[in-house]
This record gives structure tokens, C-alpha cells and sequence, in this order.
């Protein structure tokens, strides 16, 4: 049993430190896949990543191998990608369409598009036998549950457990906070995703996402650079253009970051409040406020744009940027390699220069190409190799402990720079590590 070998897992975390096994043992790792990412609403994709009849898009929750495909009804299904014949993957490619139904090329078994059996060449080959197509057991196996919120399609290889709404809860106000940018309230997707393989543990993506102390240090030298082009810009026009600042505001001083808000959920999803320059008031901008204003009306409006979002996370493995239309999720594979999926959506029915402004920040900040990501890879490797070494067992989550505003369930910290979300997230990660256990 996995679980025996991976004793007093409740020593190793503690209110204000954890302990480095955490990040880098192979078992742990393997018992956090088990409990945590096969046991929790996994994000599959957008809607609108699939929007034909036959198209699918594969991917992996957890360790399965899973695809979901848009049916004839327009249901979209998510499947194990695997034959029940003799267990071949039956999509092979990362997404495409796979016609009237899914083939796998191995005998050619076919399957309709919720994964039931179709046809089956030589089938009379199997007379007089245990094969029967009407059991479930030739069939591609479904995952457990499938729901969605606003076009965002997530499933949960477990059958019980909180429905995909109770386990958003408030955090899902990135996803509102996102579709309601746009006047008919929906997102599309925009293709090629960029995917970045990390070597390191995955708590090191989600940590670092609401850690406020670290782009002011980290991102200090991309900051610094584009704050000197954007003054000169702004010097010889009299104008700075909106995406310069998006870099520019890495040179924002610790004590500011420090003025926002930071709030950890039960399910382990956790909120940094402060996006940049609130309601930017430039002529975009004004002109996407008044084609919203006039979808919603003014009260409506200032409603959805007062919200104060920079990162929700929604625990374990999506990391959502909802007033740039920005989404991360993470496939975990090994306790010191994750693979992230990094998307950007268009908002239906917004101006050209709104997702312009997302297309930017998908390319400036959140690319693999950008030294913003590779500022931050850099960090979690160098952090990865440090907690596999003998030269300590513990990682401080001390600043602020003490001054959490926590009722049992959510954690509150007015210091944007406070540690309180990471403690947020392993109070979450030791329930789902000990669930079942007595
Ligand atoms: S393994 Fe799929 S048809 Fe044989
Ligand atoms: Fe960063």
C-alpha cells in the first residue's frame, strides 16, 4: 500500500513550514496523484476547444490517459483514451477530429463518440464467447463525472465527493470574472496553446503564482528594462502603451505589493487581489466599458469591473489571470517534472484591441519564450534541487503567520505579501492526503 510508505504524513506539515519530502519524493508524489488529482475536479479544456462533432482534445488527469470528444447531440464526453480491446491508445494525436466515430488503429475497433461500442471487425469471431457489446467493459470507460462552468469543461475521476459547484465555490468568480468581460458573457479559446515542461514539483507553480514577495526580486531586471523604454516612449508621445506597464510593474516596490489582499478557500483555491491600474481608462479601454454598459447596463457593469482579481487559483492545477483572459493548468508527471498547458481566450464580442491586450500578456509575461517565465523556471528548478539536497528539512512559510484572519475554513490575509495562501494550500493538501485514513 502506497499509503504505508509514506508514514506520519501529518508530521510533515506544520501551521508555518513544511517539510522538503513534500516536494520531492517520488511516493508522496504518487500518493498525491492518487488522492488529490484523481479524486478532485480535474480541468479538461474549454468548450470551444472542441467545437465540431468528432473533434477531440487529449490530455492527462493524473496518471490516465483521457481525451474529450464532442458527440453527434453536442455533449461533450471525457474518456479514458485507451481501447478495451487490448488496451491501445485509441487518439493518438493531441486534438483533431475523429469523423463520425473513434477508431483505434490498432484492429480497428470503433466506438461512438460517448465511447460506446460500435462495430467490431470479424465480430462473429466472437460468438459463443465472453465478449458481449452491450457490457460497459468494451467500451471506452467514461470518467466518473463531467460538468462545466460558463464553457469550462472539468471531470472527476471519482464518483463521489463535492458536485464541480460546491468545490469551485467562491473562487469561482475567475471564471465570471472572466466571461463577463464580454458583452454575450463567453470566451473562446485561442489555438496553439504553448506547453512548457517545469522541472519541478508542482506545488512550486501554484505557490509562486500568489506569492507577491517574489516579481519585485525576481522580475526586478525585466522590470527595470521596460520601464526605461516605456518612459522614453512615453517622453517622445506623451503616451505609454498599456503592455509596457505589464512588465514595467515588476519594478512595484515590496511595500506595495504588500497593500493587497490575499484569501485561501477550503478546496485549497486562493485569490490575489490587485490587478494592474484597476480600471485603466484609456481610449480601449472606455470603448469595451460602453459596449458592456450597453449589453448590462451601468450597475451591472461596474459590478463585474470592480472586481479586484490578479491570480485565482483554483487547487491543484489551474492558475486563471481573469482580466487578461489568461489560464494555466498543470498535468503533473513526476515529483520534480510538470507539464503546463498556457492558454489565452478571446472575449466574444469585445474589441480587437481588448484581446490584443490579453494576446500581449499571454506573450510578454506567460510564454515560455518570455524572461518573466523563464525568470520564474529558474527559480523552481534551483528550488526543486534544493529540496532534494541534505542542506535542511524544512521550507518557511513564516511571514505573517499569526496574523491570518482564519475562521476554520478561510483564510484571510490583508498583507499581499503574506505567506498565508501556501499555508492556505497545505492546510488543504493534508486533508486530501489523509482522506480515507483513519
Ligand atoms: S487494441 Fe484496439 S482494436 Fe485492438
Ligand atoms: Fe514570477
Amino acid at each position: 500500500m502506497l499509503q504505508e510508505r509514506v508514514p506520519n504524513i501529518a508530521k510533515l506539515v506544520e501551521p508555518d513550514r513544511v517539510h522538503r519530502l513534500c516536494y520531492a519524493d517520488p511516493d508522496i508524489f504518487e500518493l498525491e496523484i492518487r488522492q488529490i488529482f484523481e479524486k478532485t475536479w480535474q480541468y479538461c479544456g474549454h468548450e470551444s476547444q472542441i467545437p465540431k462533432t468528432g473533434d477531440f482534445w487529449t490530455f492527462q488527469i493524473g496518471r490516465q490517459p483521457t481525451v474529450m470528444v464532442r458527440g453527434h447531440d453536442g455533449n461533450i464526453s471525457v474518456l479514458y483514451n485507451r481501447c478495451p480491446h487490448r488496451g491501445v491508445q485509441v487518439c493518438g494525436s493531441r486534438n483533431g477530429n475523429a469523423g463520425a466515430a473513434l477508431t483505434c488503429p490498432y484492429h480497428s475497433w470503433r466506438f461512438h463518440l460517448d465511447g460506446s461500442i460500435e462495430s467490431v471487425p470479424l465480430e462473429k469471431g466472437y460468438l459463443g464467447t465472453r465478449f458481449d457489446r452491450e457490457n460497459p467493459a468494451f467500451h471506452m470507460k467514461k470518467a466518473a463525472r463531467v460538468d462545466s462552468y460558463r464553457g469550462f469543461i472539468f471531470a472527476n475521476l471519482a464518483a463521489d465527493g463535492p458536485t464541480l459547484t460546491e468545490f469551485l465555490g467562491e473562487a469561482r468568480i475567475a471564471i465570471d470574472d472572466m466571461c463577463d468581460r464580454s458583452p454575450v458573457g463567453k470566451v473562446k479559446v485561442v489555438f496553439p496553446c504553448n506547453r512548457v515542461v517545469q522541472r519541478s514539483n508542482w506545488k512550486f507553480f501554484m505557490e509562486n503564482q500568489i506569492d507577491a514577495m517574489h516579481p519585485s526580486s525576481t522580475h526586478m531586471s525585466t522590470g527595470q528594462a521596460a520601464a526605461e523604454v516605456e518612459r522614453k516612449i512615453g517622453r517622445e508621445t506623451g503616451e505609454k502603451p498599456l503592455h509596457y506597464h505589464m512588465l514595467s510593474a515588476f519594478t512595484t516596490p515590496f511595500d506595495k505589493w504588500d497593500l493587497l489582499e490575499t484569501v485561501g478557500y477550503p478546496y485549497g483555491h486562493t485569490i490575489l487581489t490587485g490587478y494592474m491600474g484597476l480600471r485603466p481608462t484609456d481610449r480601449d479601454t472606455l470603448e469595451h466599458e460602453a459596449i458592456l454598459e450597453k449589453a448590462y447596463g451601468k450597475a451591472k457593469k461596474d459590478e463585474f469591473l470592480s472586481r479586484n482579481i490578479h491570480h485565482c487559483l483554483l487547487y491543484p492545477a489551474v492558475s486563471i489571470q481573469s482580466p487578461l483572459q489568461q489560464l494555466r493548468v498543470l498535468r503533473p508527471q513526476a515529483a520534480n517534472r510538470t507539464l503546463s498547458e498556457i492558454w489565452h481566450f478571446r472575449l466574444v464580442g469585445a474589441p480587437e484591441a481588448i484581446y490584443r491586450r490579453s494576446l500581449w500578456y499571454f506573450n510578454l509575461v506567460n510564454s515560455p519564450s518570455t524572461l518573466v517565465n523563464a525568470d520564474d523556471l529558474e527559480n523552481w528548478q534551483r528550488g526543486q534541487w534544493g529540496l532534494t539536497s541534505d542542506g535542511g528539512d524544512w521550507v518557511s512559510f513564516h511571514r505573517d503567520f499569526g496574523r491570518d484572519q482564519d475562521d476554520g475554513q478561510v483564510i484571510r490575509s490583508t498583507n499581499g505579501c503574506s505567506e498565508a495562501p501556501m499555508r492556505s494550500q497545505f492546510r488543504a493538501w493534508l486533508k486530501y492526503m489523509t482522506a480515507g485514513t483513519a
